[in-house]
């Protein structure tokens, strides 16, 4: 959690840190600020609880001019979300300013050395201990060395971290460093750039640096940039990623909130993730990096993931089972961690995670590996550490996705694990050619299903004054759409605050039929399958008892019509697992409605963030 950028060079510090934060603020946003160094080497600092839109106008009010600064928004762990707690944090005498994403473990043991030490401490954060250990370390063993001080300083730290240093005594440089937490840095004709993830270098750079965990980078004025490693040797080949994401694709683009954008573009996204994916051999998968021989032996799979992609697992499982024939298993990253699997040579983990920086899922990524599992990721984000920590990795292509509350992510992942499916289930032999085809070919109407599913949001909107007295809801839906379920109940509570409990509509007599009272709001997925009639008479138990019905429904389904009161209609899907792909949207625009109807903002709902860094 949290965003880092730091810049030096020759344009205003401050044009690009607030950028960056901006661009970040998915990241964290109940604090920001900057520090930046003036021309009289002083450090000037703005912190304020609350938006990067309310440090922007601080920061403007203030005119902070200088070409050397860092900047932070927060998401907070320790310590309340308050103007003394945002970073950056500085030393006793204000010469050395830090900002950090990530946690220090040992945080209280090291305040105590260093209040006995006579230092003074201004904040309740973990983070400030850097602050005062880089002014022992400067003052000390690395003797005005910058670099020196920061790698002394990260040796008696425990924890994850990615930091952006300056020093008022060393003017036109800026020293950054990572371990566990993400950063990135480019370098550039008008100066060096350092930022938690590619997105705010999307704008300045077709190309960044990926540092290794305890690489020590100093970014100079000029551009330039010197890496070592932990052990103070240059390190002469770093890793470095072409970045291809339009900078454009990462704002508004005259759509209300990124909500909305997201969820439009997912056409668009599930086209581009097929295109070129089918030829005479089956689906192309060669990320995947196992050969037939490998995949015929697997075991069993387990799939990890946590929150929305977590959903995307259990549609995984149902697909994975079916088609190739292999026993799955779905795992919270976070429950996983503290079990043990059961895993063979021949397993298989994949991970699932938009971020690929989820710490939950990396440390479950980590010991699968240790344990002697390929892992496989699906992911959104490039070169996040899901793709640099895996065997193999998929990413989804969905371009950045900005609002919290994920959307196209969802279904994008959703596709590539239908591909991973279908590509397990050839190898292994329990699907011909014109099998794989003819689903193949059933993923590529799903575009416009949804296209056809986004030009009836009217409904949706409708729909969402059944919640307008709420403070509870229920969602059914049986088999694949029992997740369906899941999801459009957690899309409702994380941006509209509003309660709602998702359950197999089956299971639904063995407890939550308790809740219903009338007009408590009730949806219902219960599209033409197999399953139908069944989730019927759930609607009508729910009908018995008082319940406002919302449901989703196929096209031409009067019966359903008829008992509910709004019917979220979806068009007929050529084969009863495409359902969840298409059904979701309506759920994620019912969302929504309903958040912005409770004057919610959609994009940053309170207490979440996009990226949780922290386990
Ligand atoms: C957070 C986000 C969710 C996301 C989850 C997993 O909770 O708010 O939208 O689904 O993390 O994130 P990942 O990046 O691993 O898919």
């Amino acid at each position: 959690m949290c965003g880092v950028v730091g810049y030096t060079g020759r344009k205003q510090a401050v044009d690009f840190l607030l950028y960056g934060l901006e661009t970040l603020e998915y990241r964290g946003y109940d604090s920001a600020g900057v520090a930046v160094l003036s021309a009289g080497q002083n450090l000037h600092l703005v912190k304020v609880a609350g938006r990067v839109a309310a440090l922007r106008e601080r920061v403007e009010a203030a005119n902070l001019v200088g070409t050397t600064g860092i900047g932070h928004t927060r998401w907070a762990t320790h310590g309340a979300p308050t103007d003394r707690n945002a970073h950056p944090h500085t030393s006793c005498d204000g010469r050395i300013a830090v900002v950090h994403n990530g946690i220090i473990e040992n945080y209280e043991a090291l305040r105590r050395q260093l209040m006995e030490q006579g230092h003074t401490f201004k904040s309740d954060t973990d983070t400030e201990v850097v602050a005062h250990l880089i002014e022992d370390a400067w003052a000390g063993p690395a003797k005005g060395d910058l670099a020196a001080a920061v790698r002394n300083a990260c040796d008696r730290l425990e924890g994850a971290w990615a930091l952006a240093v300056t020093c008022a005594d060393v003017p036109g440089q800026l020293v950054v460093t990572r371990n566990g937490s993400p950063l990135v840095v480019a370098s550039c004709e008008d100066g060096a750039y350092a930022a938690s993830d590619v997105m705010p270098l999307a704008k300045v750079s077709s190309s960044c640096i990926q540092l290794d965990d305890h690489d020590i980078a100093t970014l100079h004025q000029d551009g330039s940039i010197e890496i070592e490693d932990r052990d103070g040797r240059p390190v002469e080949h770093p890793k470095t990623l072409e970045v291809d994401w339009d900078a454009s694709a990462a704002t508004l683009g005259g759509y209300s909130d990124f909500m909305a954008k997201e969820i439009a573009e997912q056409p668009e996204a599930i086209r581009r993730l097929l295109k070129d994916r089918l030829g005479e051999h089956g689906v192309y998968l060669d990320e995947l990096d196992m050969s037939g021989e490998e995949l015929a032996v697997i075991d069993r799979i387990y799939i990890v993931a946590c929150g929305t992609s977590y959903h995307v697992s259990l549609i995984a499982r149902e697909l994975f089972q079916d088609w190739a024939k292999v026993p799955v298993i779905c795992e919270y990253a976070s429950e996983l961690n503290y079990k043990e699997p059961l895993v063979t040579e021949h397993t298989l983990c994949v991970i699932i995670t938009q971020s690929g920086e989820t710490a939950d899922t990396l440390t479950a990524a980590r010991r699968m590996r240790a344990l002697g599992c390929k892992v496989f990721a699906i992911t959104n984000v490039l070169g996040s550490s899901a793709a640099r920590e895996s065997d193999g990795t998929m990413y989804i292509q969905a371009g950045p996705e900005v609002c919290v509350a994920s959307t196209k992510a969802y279904t994008a992942q959703m596709v590539a694990s239908a591909l991973l499916g279908l590509r397990i289930a050839a190898a292994r032999g329990e699907m011909d050619a014109a099998e794989v085809g003819r689903h193949f070919a059933s993923l590529e109407q799903v575009p416009a299903l949804m296209e056809e599913v986004i030009s009836r949001r009217w409904q949706d909107k409708q729909a969402a004054a059944v919640f307008r007295n709420a403070r509870s809801s229920l969602f059914l839906g049986r088999g694949v759409n029992s997740t369906t379920a899941y999801e459009g109940a957690l899309k409702l509570k994380e941006i509209s605050y509003l309660h709602a409990e998702a359950y197999p509509a089956g299971e639904m007599k063995h407890g939550p039929i308790a809740l219903l009272e009338p007009g408590f709001p009730v949806v219902a997925i219960v599209p033409a399958d197999h399953v139908h009639d069944k989730t019927v008479s759930n609607i009508e138990e729910s009908i018995a008892r008082g319940a406002t019905v919302v449901a989703v429904a196929t096209d031409g389904d009067e019966r359903v019509a008829k008992l509910c009161e709004h019917t979220l209609w979806i068009p007929t899907c050529p084969e009863e697992w495409i359902v969840p792909l298409v059904a979701i949207v309506h759920l994620q625009l019912l969302a929504r409605y309903v958040a912005r109807s409770r004057g919610c903002d959609v994009d940053k709902p309170r207490n979440l963030a996009k990226s949780v860094t922290v386990e």
